[in-house]
């Protein structure tokens, strides 16, 4: 199978991961800010609706259209001297409790982890905006034309929100990661309009939903679980409208197309779980006087490592996989040995888009 970032790989005990030390690299990796993607624009005569379910995502998406800039209340305070999540949400808090450090200190690592968490979402979602105005285009049936379009409206959205309470209520927003920007990058370039739906819709979108809903339930500050929430709701949307594409693309694939995409969604999920944070903890540990190795390697060493690991990726985008029959028996101890997939302890199951279709 094929790695990405393969010349970026290196052990860390039994763990393999993505590390990106060479700053020119980085910057180089910022600086490109084209990318070739190939588009086939299909035309549809078909004005009449052709995919009921897709017809009812589309109905829902307009009754729940909200106004970043009205719906909020942007004079809710939000406070650097206060955590906004939970501190054992933050691993700069954590590492600096063992170090020793005071709680102010604590306090101010959090805050900086938040804004840099917040901000690779908020490049994500720049990728999401371009990417869904690629899929009007490529979508050949009209209601997936309907539905992908009022999507770009979604993540232009969420880009102005995120991107406006970085910078009124935290002051930074910092740049993408490498890691990051090359798997965005290779979204952006995919060829195939199933591909483009699997990554973006299903892989990264299902992702997204995890990573919110986990941020949403650390949140001790009330502007930003209303700002997560809306958001939320409309990622699961979101994730809805991969799966209801995904299920027909694989109705009608043949094994080997099925084996390469089931190849392709492990690839990227892994790369993005290989950097293990570390791109965040090398642009900001040093402030904190945190050595980025010693960290990354004390949490993939951790004997619940892959519990706590997976806990993004098991609420939406592994069920999701597993019910498209992306995740068999021929990969299935791949995603585990890298902490994507853990079995639900007490049988529960996580939450996931089917309970948001409902
Ligand atoms: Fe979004
Ligand atoms: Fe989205």
């Amino acid at each position: 199978m094929k790695k990405l970032m393969d010349d970026h790989r290196k052990m860390f005990g039994e763990f393999e991961v993505i590390d990106f030390v060479d700053e020119s690299e980085i910057q180089g990796l910022r600086s490109q800010i084209d990318v070739d993607a190939p588009l086939e624009v299909h035309w549809s005569w078909e004005y009449g609706s052709e995919v009921e379910e897709l017809r009812r995502l589309y109905e829902k998406g307009k009754v729940n259209q909200w106004n970043a800039e009205l719906d909020l209340d942007w004079e809710m305070p939000v406070s650097k001297d206060e955590f906004v999540l939970n501190p054992q949400a933050s691993m700069l808090a954590q590492a600096c409790a063992l170090l020793g450090k005071d709680e102010a200190t604590q306090k101010a690592a959090a805050f900086d982890e938040l804004a840099y968490t917040l901000s690779q979402l908020l490049h994500g979602e720049q990728a999401a905006l371009q990417i869904c105005g690629q899929l009007t285009n490529v979508c050949e049936k009209m209601d997936e034309k309907w539905y992908a379009s009022s999507q770009v409206i979604d993540e232009a959205r969420h880009v102005e929100a995120i991107s406006k309470f970085l910078q009124r209520k935290m002051g930074t927003i910092y740049p993408v990661g490498a890691t990051l920007k090359v798997l965005l990058d290779e979204l952006l370039a995919a060829e195939t309009m199933k591909k483009k739906t699997l990554g973006m819709q299903t892989l990264f979108e299902g992702t997204a939903v995890g990573i919110m809903d986990l941020m949403r339930s650390e949140s001790r500050n009330d502007f930003f679980t209303d700002m997560i929430r809306r958001i939320e709701q409309d990622e699961s949307r979101h994730a809805a409208f991969g799966v209801l594409m995904m299920r027909r693309v694989v109705k009608e694939a043949e094994k080997e197309e099925m084996e390469e995409l089931e190849d392709w969604a492990f690839s990227i999920l892994e790369a993005l779980n290989a950097n293990q944070q570390l791109d965040m903890l090398r642009l900001l540990g040093p402030k904190y006087d945190i050595d980025p190795e010693n960290i990354t390697r004390m949490f993939v060493a951790l004997p619940n490592h892959a519990e706590l690991n997976s806990l993004a990726f098991m609420h939406t985008v592994i069920p999701n996989l597993q019910r498209l029959g992306l995740i068999t028996e021929r990969t299935e101890s791949d995603w585990r040995r890298v902490g994507l997939m853990v079995d639900q302890r007490g049988g529960q199951r996580p939450s996931s888009v089917e309970f948001h279709l409902a």
